[in-house]
Order: C-alpha cells, then structure tokens, then sequence
C-alpha cells in the first residue's frame, strides 16, 4: 500500500516529479520526459506559470483558436477561442458569417452589479437588530475606506448593504447583503476584502450598543464571501433579419427554418433535459472566452446555471421569436468578467488574447463573450434542425482519431478526403485505416 508524503509542497519541482513517477508509473522515466516536453523553454515564463498555483509539475496546453468575422456593435471582431471540443471554432466562425451579411450582433448591459454577504447568528430581537444595522452602517461603511478609496476614484465601490431576514429559513440566520460595482476588474478580492473588514465592525461594535443584551452583543459570524450568482451582471446580445433572408440551407425553406429554430429553442424552455445540453453549447463558445482572457469559468459557469434555474425550472438561456415577418434570437446572460486584475496582466497568452479583441473593458468583454454563446448557439440549433450535429462533428472529430491511431500526414489527408461525402464514425474511420493500413 501507498505512503501518504509528508512536506510535499517543500520538495523542489524535479523532486515532486521523481516521488510522483516513482510512486504511481510503471514506466516512470516515460512519465518524467512526457512532463518535461511540456515544460517552456523559456525559464522565466515557465517560473511565472509554476507561481499561479502550488505544486506545479508541468503545464496544460489547450489549443487556442480564432472565429473572425464578428460584427459587433457595427464593429468588426475576431474572438479568441480557448477549447479542445473540435468544430466549437468552426461552428462559431461559420455563425459569424452567417451573421455578418445579415446586420451582425447587437449587444446591451444590462447591470454590471455584484454581490458579497455576511453570513452571521443573532439570538435575540429582530427590531433591536435592525436599529443596531441603521446606527453601525457608517462605521461599516468607514471600516473598509482604505480598500474602497481608488474603486471609488474610479466611479465604482460598495453600492448598498441590506440586512435581511432569513430565519423563516434558518433558525437565528441572517446576512448582510452587499452589492458592488467592481468596474473594469471581476472584483473578487476587492469584494471579499470588503466582506470581511464590514464583518468583524459589524461583530465588535454590536458589544458597545447598549441595547442589546448579553447574548445579543455577541453576534456570530459564520463567513463573508461574493456570490458568484450576479443576476443583475447581464448582457443581452442580439440577432435579427427577415425570415426570408434565412436562406443558407437549399432543403428547408427560410420560413420553415425559421419556425423549426424557434420551436427547438421553445423545447429547451420547458424541458430541462434539452435545457441543459442547448446551455452546455452555450457554454462552449462562452467558457472558450472567458478561458483565453483570463476570466474564471467556474464562476461564470456556475452564475450562468443559476440564472438558467432563475424561474423555478432549468430553462434556455437563448430565447427566439418571428414577429411580423422578422427572425429574432437572444441570449441574456450573467458574466461577471473583468478585463484588469487576476491572470489579465501576467499571462501572455491572455495579454494577446485581450490585444487582438482591442483592449476591450470588462462590459464590451461581456459582450463580446455573450456574442461568442449566442453565435455558438445559433451554430448547434442550426445543424441539429437540419442536418443533425454528427455530420460536422465527427468531420472534426476525424482528425483526433486518426491523431489516436497513429496515421502519418499522407494518411489524414486521403481519409479527409474519403470521408468528405461520407459519415465518420469512430469505428469505420479505424476499420477504414486498419483496411488501408494492411493494404500497403
Ligand atoms: C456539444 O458540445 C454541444 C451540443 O450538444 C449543443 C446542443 O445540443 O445544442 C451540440
């Protein structure tokens, strides 16, 4: 049986290799040179990844991709794509153009507010409580001065602090429910930071208000932390065109198109099932984005879900409709997405990736990466009304396979070639390649 290891964060880098290979490899001098070739060759670069996280044997490389084409706003956009899904790229570049002769997107903000709480227990009366919050809320607001001074500065800061009730829910619970408006950064830290300072006022001033009693005085807090749910953080992006000009596809007429694409996106409203895969496409184009600028996809996953739930049921985050003759789809969408702070300056391939979208602030990033969903989106419904998804995908996916199976460059391009008119499924592409193989 294995050992637990004692002091692994002290080993050095090429340590916590060799005790990694040598614990868990059969081939463990395989296993070094594998996690070697990824390191960079460029010593200073690879010191700045090994210091975003702790224990770092190597890197993880993802291919990053670009969709061009993107009118947004009447402004021309290429997005950068991080993902490893094949056709996601594709389908999003092939959805830009479509788009492009057709008045491209249009996008609005909708809110940019964030939130925090502090989570606490009272024992004790409510009413006593409430004046408490009314009489300690300018210490509370003065106590984080020194977090708050710049964001302020800059046009943003702590918006509101709302004491709420929750002990319908939980015995003694309530929160100090805090919005903020974090401009161009996500805002995490200044947030938690925030939480925090009004916490521990809010704790020791509640043991000078003399109208509490012993046990009121002692207020517990049980923790300050932001919410990842922003439903007032939202962007809703646009397309729209006469029905007739829907006219791409030569075996189903734009109008019958049209009603098709509507009625699939009305499927995914009622019916979680279909809900959570039309968002999980959603989410390819979004989470690509919000990878290759830097931004934190568990959050904007997780708040994205969250507002798809927002009703009472799991529901499409896209919405389609024909009125008088005009085709119209939208996405709104929580993206809580900074364009300064966290990984913005420090990884290079983010600095890029933020370059060639021209610099953009945090709300033309929301934008642009809600844009990015609704194209994505628009590029899944599309083929699976028509065509079906298998087609493209595995024309895409045709190429890992082959990658898999070894096959030399000569090789993929007669298979490309062969299956251009064909559908490839994983097991004819290798009966196909063992045929040819066993032939020469
Ligand atoms: C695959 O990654 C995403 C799709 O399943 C999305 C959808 O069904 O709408 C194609």
């Amino acid at each position: 049986m294995k050992q637990p290891i004692q002091g692994f964060s002290k080993l050095s880098k090429e340590e916590k290799i060799d005790w990694l290979t040598q614990t868990y490899f059969n081939d463990a001098k395989a296993a070094k040179e594998t996690l070697k070739t990824y390191w960079h060759n460029d010593a200073t670069l690879q010191k700045l990844h090994d210091e975003f996280i702790e224990n770092t044997i190597s890197n993880f490389f993802l291919p990053i991709g670009i969709a061009p084409n993107f009118l947004i706003n009447e402004k021309l956009y290429s997005i950068p794509m991080a993902i490893e899904e094949s056709s996601v790229v594709a389908a999003a570049s092939k959805a830009a153009k479509f788009w492009l002769n057709r008045g491209g997107f249009k996008t609005e903000i909708l809110g940019t507010e964030k939130i925090g709480q502090v989570h606490f227990m009272y024992h004790g009366d409510v009413e006593k409580l409430k004046k408490y919050f009314q009489i300690v809320m300018p210490k509370l607001m003065h106590s984080v001065s020194e977090i708050t001074t710049n964001m302020e500065k800059r046009g943003g800061g702590v918006t509101g602090i709302t004491l709420k009730d929750k002990t319908d829910k939980l015995a003694n619970y309530y929160q100090l429910h805090c919005t903020f408006e974090t401009l161009d950064a996500m805002g995490a830290n200044f947030i938690n930071s925030c939480l925090e300072g009004f916490a521990k006022t809010f704790k020791e001033e509640a043991l000078h208000f003399s109208e509490f009693s012993e046990e009121e005085k002692h207020i517990q807090i049980v923790m300050s932390i932001l919410s990842n749910y922003v439903p007032n953080c939202v962007v809703r992006a646009t397309v729209s065109c006469p029905v007739e000009d829907l006219n791409e596809d030569k075996d189903i007429s734009p109008q019958e198109f049209a009603e098709k694409f509507v009625r699939a996106v009305n499927i995914a409203k009622i019916e979680p099932y279909r809900a959570v895969t039309h968002n999980k496409g959603i989410m390819n184009g979004i989470d690509a984005v919000v990878l290759a600028t830097g931004n934190d996809f568990r959050a904007i996953e997780a708040a994205a879900h969250a507002y798809a739930a927002k009703n009472g049921s799991y529901a499409s985050l896209t919405h389609a409709t024909i009125e008088n003759n005009i085709f119209k789809f939208w996405i709104e969408i929580p993206l809580a997405m900074g364009t300064v702070g966290g990984l913005t300056k420090l990884h290079p391939m983010v600095k890029i990736a933020l370059e060639m979208l021209e610099n953009p602030n945090a709300k033309q990033l929301m934008e642009i990466t809600a844009v990015a969903g609704l194209a994505q989106n628009f590029g899944a419904v599309r083929s699976l009304i028509t065509s079906g998804i298998q087609k493209g995908h595995m024309k895409m996916h045709l190429l890992n396979i082959l990658n898999q199976l070894g096959a030399t460059e000569e090789e993929k391009k007669y298979f490309v070639n062969y299956f251009k008119d064909k559908t490839a499924t994983h097991s004819n592409v290798v009966a196909e390649f063992e045929k040819l193989r066993s032939n020469s």
